[in-house]
């Protein structure tokens, strides 16, 4: 099974669970929260959710579902880049801690650099809740080597530990330099939108096709080559979402699967490498 560890310890399967537009409709707020346990009980035990999620939304589905589990869980939240001033990352947080129900998170990440803030104030005040115990641990999202060059000096002593980035065969600008400079100091990869883009390929699509070839091979979806593609990465953690119990348990699958080297060139053909770098949004 691919793993991956947080800093030293904390050793995890190499998917995790996204909860982007969870928490915004109650209707379901019972499907999402069993599926959150679902993936629990089936390993997926790094939670990704944020203050922004359905305006802390997904936080309340993460809480009710983590609730009986908190100790087996790896529970990542994230602040908004327009509360990055010091005193509004420390009530963010707060204030995520309150909606999830718990003391602490095992990792709090700056969402986006902010066009507000200074990364400076922002990674102080992150340092403030690293000292008090309310975050295990700190990365960020978003962030180029520039800038995670800067963080690590802004934390001094702390360790960065992740940098979540938009990473998948449709976007792969993320391994110009993102992700062997991450790999070469420690620091975790959270790939997030890791699949949605198969959903979007026409059936006909030379793509398409050519992953519909391949994951027949493999007697998998489509998805779970898309998966298995990204986390073949060291020290790479896709974080996909899913609202279905089935949908999560094929999913899985992605841990155990190898694309050989030819079914690998494959994909490089179809989905080249990007011919930039990882481009940064300031919001
Ligand atoms: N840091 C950031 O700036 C940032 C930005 C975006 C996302 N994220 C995080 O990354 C997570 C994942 O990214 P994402 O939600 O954008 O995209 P994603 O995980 O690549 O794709 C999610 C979509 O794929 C569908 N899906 C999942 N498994 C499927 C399967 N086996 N077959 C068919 N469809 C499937 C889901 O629908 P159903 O739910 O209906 O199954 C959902 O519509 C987010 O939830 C969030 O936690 C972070």
């Amino acid at each position: 099974m691919d793993t991956i560890s947080f800093g030293t310890k904390n050793i995890y399967a190499a998917l995790g669970q996204g909860t982007w537009r969870m928490g915004s409709d109650p209707s379901v707020f019972a499907q999402e929260v069993e599926v959150i346990r679902y993936g629990i009980r089936n390993n997926l035990r790094v939670i990704d959710t944020a203050a922004m999620y359905a305006d802390g939304g997904a936080e309340r589905v993460v809480g009710e579902a983590v609730h009986p589990h908190r100790e087996n869980v790896f529970i990542v939240t994230k602040v908004w880049p327009t509360s990055a001033s010091y005193e509004g990352v420390i009530s963010s947080l707060r204030n995520s801690l309150e909606r999830l129900g718990i003391s602490y998170v095992d990792l709090f990440l700056l969402h986006w650099p902010s066009a507000q803030h200074p990364l400076k104030e922002t990674l102080r005040a992150m340092t403030a809740v690293y000292d008090n115990g309310w975050a295990k641990a700190i990365g960020v999202s978003n962030f180029n080597v520039d800038l995670l060059k800067q963080a690590q000096q802004f934390l001094g002593s702390i360790p960065l530990i992740a940098n979540q980035i938009e990473y998948s065969l449709a976007n792969r600008a993320a391994e110009t330099t993102v992700i062997p400079y991450c790999q070469d100091h420690n620091i975790t990869v959270m790939a997030y939108s890791p699949i949605k883009h198969v959903n979007s390929l026409a059936q006909h699509s030379a793509e398409r096709i050519a992953l519909r070839e391949i994951a027949s091979k493999y007697g998998v979806t489509e998805h779970v080559i898309a998966l298995a593609w990204v986390i073949r990465n060291p020290g790479v953690i896709a974080v996909p979402k899913t609202s279905h119990k089935d949908r999560l348990l094929s999913n899985l699958q992605a841990l155990s699967i190898e694309v050989n080297p030819e079914d690998g060139r494959r994909l490089d053909t179809i989905f080249p490498p990007a011919s930039g770098d990882l481009p940064v949004r300031w919001l």
